[in-house]
């Protein structure tokens, strides 16, 4: 079962583009940016599988994840009936312990029918080459070949930084997660980082495209192409001619080394990163930490049909699990940005401006912000703002209907 999931991986390695789909992304937020040639040449009309949707309500696909991904998905379902978001959860548990990948192929399944996925992370424990990462194959077997973390401070927060506003972009399927190693002869093992122009191209379109529709000034590249001269060397070649098309913005590049003592010291000098996939996760870990830590910001993965949604750092929080102390904002944060995609824009703000105002104006923070209150300390506190918001609700129907 792992060999054929393997081999299937290794063939979606092949960009879906290749495979006669068709290629557009949809473009319901501000954020969400139309990046592939096609759809920028607007070649393409809305053809692709759209997200499904009854009387108006979206189903999603919730894939809880270990650690306290479960307790997480528990406050967002709470806080989405509360305000009445119209999103029906189809959720599906992946236990890695369990033999064979039937509950990783259903997750895949549901959400190619449902377009949309809300996930916490998936914990990779065994050490077997053949047991691939779900996280990983739930990546490449949607062609999510893009991560965007927007790293934006939060006021009032004790930080290392603040006024962080940067925005990570990161290929999210190749690159160091080729998953691609072997041991030659016994002592020396052989690990392949894998750079493609396709996704090299398609990731740096992003980025640009990102900075053009979202007024930025400058894409910063991310390379150690001094030493790994043709992966990292192909890599910024790519952005170096993607950039020809955007000659309104600004674009440099910085060895990863030196972009995590940067990252550290003068954060602010960063306005839009594009980076392969390894040095993606490393840098949105060095920002987040500089602003918060793992439980505030959220991440979002997208291909030219799907679209997951995810806390930033992708972290499982194992340690912390049951404890009532994990902060909820970074899972809220991800359930936001996937309100918003699909285009339910008023549910999103209220969300929003009551999580903004729990943990920077009332201060209610959890241990790792520096507070001392419990993960239901803020969802209570998130579901009480939201009750007193409900007068000027844009649609009080739905609050009258629970
Ligand atoms: P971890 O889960 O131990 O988290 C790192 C730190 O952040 C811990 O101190 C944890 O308590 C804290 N933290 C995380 N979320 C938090 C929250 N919401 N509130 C408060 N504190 C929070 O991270 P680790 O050890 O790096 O990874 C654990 C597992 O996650 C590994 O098995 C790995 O396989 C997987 N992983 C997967 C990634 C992916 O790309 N899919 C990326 C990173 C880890």
């Amino acid at each position: 079962m792992a060999l054929r999931l393997t081999q299937r991986l290794l063939q979606t390695q092949t960009p879906f583009l290749t495979r006669g789909y068709p290629m557009l992304v949809t473009k319901e937020k501000s954020e969400d940016v139309a990046h592939t040639k096609s759809s920028l040449q607007k070649k393409v009309t809305r053809t692709d599988i759209p997200s499904a949707q009854y009387g108006g309500r979206h189903a999603v696909t919730m894939l809880p994840g270990g650690g306290i991904g479960p307790e997480l998905m528990t406050y967002v379902r709470e806080i989405f009936s509360y305000c009445g978001a119209p999103i029906d959860f189809e959720v599906i548990d992946i236990d890695p312990s369990t033999e064979g990948n039937d509950d990783l192929d259903y997750a895949i399944m549901s959400i190619k029918r449902n377009g949309v996925a809300l996930k916490g992370n998936i914990e990779t424990k065994s050490q077997e080459l053949s047991d691939i990462s779900r996280n990983v194959a739930i990546r490449n077997e949607l062609d999510l070949y893009v991560n965007v973390v927007h790293c934006k401070s939060y006021p009032g927060i004790p930080a290392r930084h603040q006024d962080i506003d940067v925005v990570l972009i990161r290929q999210n399927t190749d690159g160091e997660y080729a998953m691609l190693e072997h041991e030659s002869v016994p002592g020396i093992v052989e690990s392949m980082k894998v750079v493609t122009v396709e996704n090299a191209e398609r990731v740096a379109r992003y980025a640009f495209e990102y900075a053009r529709q979202n007024n930025r000034k400058k894409v910063t590249t991310i390379h150690k192409a001094n030493i790994m001269k043709l992966s990292d060397g192909l890599f910024l070649e790519c952005a170096n001619r993607v950039h020809k098309d955007y000659p309104e913005l600004e674009h440099d590049n910085m060895i990863i080394d030196n972009t995590c003592m940067q990252a550290v010291s003068k954060p602010h000098q960063f306005d839009v990163m594009n980076m392969t996939n390894l040095y993606g996760t490393i840098v949105s870990n060095v920002l987040c930490g500089l602003m918060g830590g793992a439980g505030l910001i959220s991440g979002r993965n997208y291909g030219d049909h799907y679209a997951v949604f995810e806390p930033g750092t992708r972290n499982t929080g194992t340690a912390i699990a049951g404890k009532n102390i994990a902060n909820p904002v970074a899972m809220i944060n991800a359930s936001i940005d996937m309100l918003n995609h699909l285009g339910h824009k008023e549910h999103a703000n209220v969300i929003y401006e009551a999580t903004y105002q729990t943990i920077c104006n009332d201060a209610i923070r959890t241990p790792d912000l520096g507070g001392n209150h419990s993960s239901t300390d803020v969802v209570e506190n998130i579901l009480k703002i939201l009750s007193a918001k409900r007068v000027n609700w844009p649609h009080g129907n739905y609050f009258n209907q629970l």
